[in-house]
């Protein structure tokens, strides 16, 4: 093997870091190994070598400072759900709702995989923490990766750099990450501008919470990729959780501010693409309403010394949903990528900005689509891919929480579930105390949507918004969940609700406007919280009366109203069922929570 050689300004005098980048430099035998140091001269300097390589276009300094777009292979735009692997002791801890696979088993097979992987490539060791550095649940990290690309996007999602290095010392330990494109370079072979390894089958995206490790191969795109995200942030992470008694979600945090001064602190989950960047960061139509955010994705949540339970958001970016961002539906996530962002698989226009269906701007007359050809808005084709995605830093959210970097985090009045429901679920519904909220969190169920490859629309259960992320069994994850309410005094837990966006009426349009309305129903979880908010005690849980909600300046024809709150009884009943059939599918699942089905089903009859 030639001489690899050492680039990059990153220094450690961490032994067992050095002595494992050694290891994987042999492993996948790459050109050259980079210590990143997270500066901005580094940046600049990895974003010119992927505007070189064709992967980032420059777009118009003036109306985009710092920013580029990236398009992605064609058939590697979304995570992976079949091709990601929890690989515990056994089967039976990986649990039912996940793919398990032998560890010892799965990592020969990525020792094969790796084996000269990143030939004719750089090498990047990019040392991340999830978490402000003097948080107590702060993660630190190290990604091994292959591609610029990855760097960029961690750099803006992670605290990433130096300061990581530092703080992690001599003897300090590490999550280690690996990744790779899986697209070798021979010796003179022209690369490509996303090099990826195409076949769905040969990609991998493995876990082994034991150790704990991280190894992903042949993707290079968001959740696959970056792996400080759902990999760590979420998968590893809601085992550490269990284990020390706190909890990793796929949640926003938000703060919700009363033209009186009063605040509140909620989380919220919903599945990919249901709208948590959009609730985190909305403009509340209310006037005199405020909302500022601490989170769009995840939160991990502990209980704090008062005996409330505190959220602080892991990250320090947003990767956004593209398509649909709107001066009118979300100015802040807007305002958030107007510079230092990169976009990805969106369309280019001609003079070298970007566009995505509905953006609430004319579609340029003629640009370049996702795919890199030349596209019209009547082609009938999409420009942008359903999902396209934005990577903006959160200190460019107008709306950021003054709070969002608080090491101690922030107590939670409310805790949300929700998810795409076109029948049956109302807008809004709280339940009637934690048992019955866990419950609630269990039985989410969304139409599957393009966060994820395969297909979109499908109804399924996807418990606590967490189905592609828990990284243990589901049924233990529901024990955890219920045994919250044993590791501090009932009364401080937050209240849970339940909430639907997504209805539809027969001829498939919204009843419910959503986006700033929403602050409609946030207004009154959080008056159920003070204890002021109106409710029907209904079998499926406190429902708001027909008057509890603020509808000043809304203009909603009674009838979707009545819609949007009524009891479907019928659509329940086939609701029970499914949740049923899913508790069966998952085995194990909690005694409290079968319960909670049989005293719903009572209720229904
Ligand atoms: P991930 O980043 O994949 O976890 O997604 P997310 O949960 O943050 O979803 P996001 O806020 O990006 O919204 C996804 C899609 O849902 C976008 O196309 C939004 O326009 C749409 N959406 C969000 N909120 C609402 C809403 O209140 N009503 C309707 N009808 N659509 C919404
Ligand atoms: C999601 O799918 O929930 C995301 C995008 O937030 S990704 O980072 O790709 O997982
Ligand atoms: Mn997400």
């Amino acid at each position: 093997m030639s001489e690899t050689k050492t680039l990059g300004n990153g220094k450690t005098t961490n032994v067992r870091l050095q002595a494992w980048v050694s290891e994987m430099a042999e492993l996948c035998q790459p050109a050259n190994v980079w210590w990143t140091d997270g500066s901005d001269a580094e940046n600049q300097q990895l974003c010119d070598v992927l505007v070189k390589a064709g992967t980032f276009t420059k777009l118009d300094p003036k109306k985009r400072p710092g920013s580029y777009l990236a398009r992605s292979h064609p058939s590697d735009v979304a995570r992976v759900e079949d091709r990601t692997f929890i690989c515990s002791r056994t089967r039976e801890e990986a649990g039912a709702a996940n793919n398990w696979a032998d560890p010892a088993e799965m990592k020969a097979k990525m020792m094969e995989r790796f084996q000269g992987c990143m030939k004719g490539r750089t090498m990047y060791v990019i040392p991340f923490a999830m978490g402000p550095l003097d948080s107590p649940i702060c993660k630190i990290g190290i990604e091994i990766t292959d591609s610029a690309y990855v760097v960029t996007n961690m750099r803006i999602m992670t605290n990433m750099g130096q300061a990581v290095l530092d703080k992690l010392g001599a003897d300090g330990k590490y999550i280690p990450c690996m990744h790779s494109v899986g697209a070798p370079l021979k010796p003179g072979q022209k690369d490509v501008p996303w090099p990826c390894e195409p076949e769905p089958r040969n990609k991998y995206i493995v876990h082994f919470p034991e150790e704990p490790s991280i190894w992903s191969y042949g993707s290079g795109y968001g959740g696959n990729a970056l792996l400080g995200k759902k990999c760590l942030a979420l998968r590893i992470a809601s085992t550490v959780a269990r284990r020390e008694g706190w909890m990793a979600e796929h949640m926003l945090i938000l703060c919700l501010t009363s033209p009186a001064g009063k605040k509140h602190y909620v989380a919220a989950a919903f599945p990919s693409a249901c709208g948590k960047t959009n609730l985190a960061m909305m403009q509340p139509s209310l006037p005199g309403w405020k909302v500022t955010t601490l989170g769009d994705d995840i939160a991990w949540i502990r209980v704090g010394e008062d005996g409330r339970l505190y959220a602080m958001n892991p990250e320090t970016g947003f990767f956004g949903v593209a398509p649909g961002t709107s001066a009118q539906s979300n100015p802040n996530a807007l305002a958030a990528c107007s510079k230092n962002t990169i976009f990805t698989n969106v369309v280019l226009t001609p003079d070298n900005d970007i566009w995505w269906e509905d953006m609430g701007v004319p579609a340029p007359a003629r640009g370049i689509d996702w795919q890199g050809n030349e596209w019209t808005p009547d082609s009938g084709k999409k420009g942008a891919h359903p999902n396209s995605r934005f990577t903006a830093p959160a200190s460019q959210c107008p709306v950021l929480d003054p709070d969002w970097q608080n090491p101690a985090g922030v107590p939670l009045s409310a805790i949300i579930f929700g998810g795409r429901r076109p029948g049956t679920i109302p807008l809004a519904n709280e339940a009637f105390d934690w048992e019955h909220g866990v419950f609630m969190g269990s039985a989410c169920g969304s139409e599957t949507t393009a966060a994820a490859l395969g297909s979109a629309g499908v109804l399924r259960r996807d418990p606590f918004a967490m189905l592609p992320f828990c990284g243990y069994n589901m049924s233990d994850y529901f024990g955890h969940w219920l045994s919250m309410a044993s590791r501090t005094d009932r009364n401080k837990l937050p209240k849970v609700f339940f909430v639907n966006w997504f209805r539809k009426d027969d001829t498939g349009k919204w009843l419910w406007p959503g986006f700033g309305d929403n602050s409609r129903v946030l207004k009154w979880i959080c008056e159920r919280v003070d204890g002021t908010g109106k409710a029907d005690k209904t079998p499926i849980g406190n429902v708001p009366t027909k008057d509890a909600l603020d509808l000043t300046g809304l203009d909603i024809p009674a009838e979707d109203l009545e819609q949007l709150l009524a009891v479907d009884k019928e659509g329940w009943k086939k609701e029970v069922a499914g949740i049923e059939e899913y508790y069966q599918k998952l085995g194990g699942v909690p005694a409290p929570l079968k319960a909670q089905l049989d005293g719903l089903k009572q209720r229904l009859a």
